[in-house]
């Protein structure tokens, strides 16, 4: 990211965003109802729990950037895309719910609602969080996904890259252990890449595999979903710090109160709030080789840095 790169953000076209985003949670959400297993009668909560989790009303932000990254290329096969962005945000709703057990962050509130081990029991959330990691590469892993078996392989390896030990678990697992420690700049950036940023980062590159990206494409793209990353989390800390926990859906204080090494924390709110800015704007300027296609993801730039939740 330099300056150089930088565009003003409020010159890019805003018009019908908001729906774009709303019109993709809402698809993505249909995917999910049908492929995820039915709450059994009489049968363990676990389904239930699973249901509960990912179907929570969160942004869907990263499915979005699947489907409008499969977006920019007519090679992507049309169910594809879709069923990619269910299998993510399972991905994600297992680490939102993993995240909020006792033995980590230890919250009540996720989306507006109890957690899942408020609403179920702790070993239920646990299971259901395995449940939902396991599903997602079940759903990457079948035929409709995409007809060749190499991509198919592909996105399994890059999304268990991004989920693991050297992704978001990865990540978690540093957050924990830089609680009421001092980091730089640099080993904070390093820690939001692995737990927030690889996550986000696989939207993007699930979609240059799906829609057969040159390199030079997937790499416009990998560039643009890493400034993004770390933008996002940035919003994350301040609205940690400064949210409206009713607004944001879920506690705020939080970091600060568990000595968490945030970027708010090594920034002050001011300079993080232009290293949001700045690196939105260096997000969209990775989008130049892109044509009007890649508008959705010029504008979720610009979204990401000013949401209130
Ligand atoms: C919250 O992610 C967890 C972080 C990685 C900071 P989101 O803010 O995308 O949560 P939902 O999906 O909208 O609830
Ligand atoms: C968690 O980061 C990111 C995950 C991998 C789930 P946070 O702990 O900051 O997320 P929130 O603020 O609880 O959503
Ligand atoms: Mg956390
Ligand atoms: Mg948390
Ligand atoms: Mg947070």
């Amino acid at each position: 990211m330099s300056d150089a790169r930088a565009i003003r953000l409020d010159n890019l076209p805003k018009a019908g965003f908001e729906d774009r985003l709303k019109l993709a949670a809402r698809t993505v959400d249909g995917a999910l109802a049908e492929l995820l297993p039915r709450p059994a009668k009489g049968g363990p909560r676990l389904n239930e729990a699973m249901l509960y989790a990912v179907l929570g009303p969160g942004k869907r932000l990263r499915p979005f950037l699947v489907l409008e990254s499969a977006g920019l290329f007519a090679a992507a096969p049309p169910r594809g895309p879709v069923r990619v962005a269910a299998a993510l945000e399972c991905i994600h709703a297992y680490s939102l719910v993993h995240d909020d057990l006792p033995c980590m962050d230890d919250d009540d509130l996720r989306r507006g609602r109890p957690t899942v081990h408020r609403a179920f029991d702790e070993a239920t959330a646990v299971l259901a969080g395995d449940g939902l990691l396991t599903m997602a590469f079940e759903i990457l892993a079948a035929a409709e996904t995409d007809a060749d078996p190499a991509i198919r392989c592909r996105l399994i390896a890059a999304l268990a890259q991004a989920s693991g030990a050297n992704g978001m678990v990865g990540g978690q697992a540093m957050d924990l252990a830089a609680e009421g420690q001092t980091l730089d700049l640099e080993q904070i950036k390093t820690l939001q890449d692995l737990k927030t940023g690889a996550l986000i980062s696989f939207g993007c590159e699930a979609g240059a595999i799906l829609g057969r990206a040159n390199p030079d494409e997937a790499a416009a793209l990998a560039g643009y979903a890493r400034d993004l990353g770390l933008a996002f989390q940035i919003a994350d800390d301040i609205l940690d710090t400064v949210g409206d926990a009713a607004e944001v859906g879920k506690a705020t204080g939080k970091d600060a109160d568990a000595g968490k090494a945030t970027f708010v924390s090594i920034l002050g709110l001011d300079q993080a709030r232009i290293e949001a800015q700045k690196l939105a704007s260096s997000a969209v300027a990775w989008l130049d080789r892109f044509d009007f296609r890649a508008d959705g993801l010029r504008s979720v730039a610009e979204f990401v840095v000013e949401r209130r939740a």
